[in-house]
């Protein structure tokens, strides 16, 4: 019978990549490849194995394989790369532009090589500088290489906004634009409770201490953890966009996408709202925004532009 069964390369067998391989096969999204270099061959074999004995008790028939070997993830429809060093408290993203970069290289020429027709997803950081050099370097289409951060910055936006009210997660309606650094953008004037506007329901003080807290959403659990980054929500925000492109879902999701003139910024990967189904990015969404807005989504704009000028290919 001819194999019709996803295939799903996770390149990074950390933290991420571990919840990402369950996750993966909970949904039944695919056969799982995590890889990660021969150093780490235990941890992504043992978690391969441990995945798999639990498909056992839940029932789900995608398998996982550790490997650390390129020739395991080839042909991946899609491949989530979280290879690289997370930072440390006190430190920025962009502290990790050198060190990151390096690994970059070498993932981008592997997936150049063994996977050119997969929809990949970054996780690495500086996350859009990243996504910047892996498109470049792998030489994947415009709709084929998107960075992840839009959907978990949006996402911990949405929780602030439930936990303030006291209310669920599930009528609330929010977005976060730009780039995935302090200076990203939630837009409060968008965003509804129930179809109610925010403004309406939470006090402006109130509404600035939860930007603030979204903007520095990832240090602050880079604090908690001490020597690590998120891991749940991240591998979580991958999987939705891995999802509706497996699945055409066509779902509207934040993505850090190669922008060609829209937002008036060209030549650059930057977190819009984007239509993902089975053509990769669909559509790129363009937002009304008022000249504040605008100013802001600029300033988020120049940060990134200025770490990819530090990019050495
Ligand atoms: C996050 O936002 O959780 C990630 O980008 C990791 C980090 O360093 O903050």
């Amino acid at each position: 019978m001819a194999h019709t069964k996803k295939k799903i390369g996770l390149i990074g067998g950390g933290q991420i990549g571990g919840n990402l391989a369950l996750l993966a096969v909970q949904k039944q999204l695919g056969d799982v490849v995590l890889y990660d270099i021969p150093v780490a061959e235990g941890l992504v074999k043992g978690k391969a194995l441990d995945i798999n004995q639990l498909s056992a008790v839940d029932g789900y028939d995608c398998r996982v394989t550790g490997s650390t070997d390129w020739k395991d993830v080839a042909g991946s429809d899609v491949v989530i790369i979280t290879a690289g060093v997370p930072r440390k408290p006190g430190m920025s993203r962009e502290d990790l532009l050198d060190v990151n970069l390096k690994i970059m290289r070498d993932v981008a020429a592997n997936i150049k090589q063994h996977c050119p027709n997969a929809f990949v997803i970054n996780v690495a950081n500086p996350l859009d500088a990243m996504v910047f050099a892996l498109h470049k370097i792998a030489g994947l289409p415009k709709n084929m290489v998107v960075g992840m951060a839009g959907v978990l910055d949006t996402s911990r936006f949405k929780c602030f906004i439930a936990e303030a009210l006291g209310c669920s997660i599930r009528d609330v309606e929010a977005l976060v634009l730009g780039g995935h650094g302090d200076d990203m953008v939630p837009l409060v004037r968008h965003s509804t409770v129930g179809g109610v506007p925010l403004t309406q329901l939470i006090p402006a003080d109130k509404l600035n201490a939860i930007i603030e807290r979204t903007r520095k959403g990832g240090a602050e659990l880079v604090n908690l953890y001490k020597t690590g980054s998120a891991y749940f929500a991240p591998a979580s925000s991958s999987i939705a966009m891995a999802e509706s492109y497996l699945l055409d879902r066509k779902r509207v999701l934040p993505a850090a996408a190669l922008l060609e003139g829209q937002y008036g910024m060209n030549g650059y990967f930057f977190g819009v709202p984007t239509q993902i189904g089975a053509g990769g990015v669909e559509k790129i969404i363009e937002v009304q925004l008022n000249d504040a807005e605008k100013a802001e989504l600029n300033k988020s704009f120049e940060s990134v532009k200025k770490t990819v000028g530090e990019v050495k290919l």
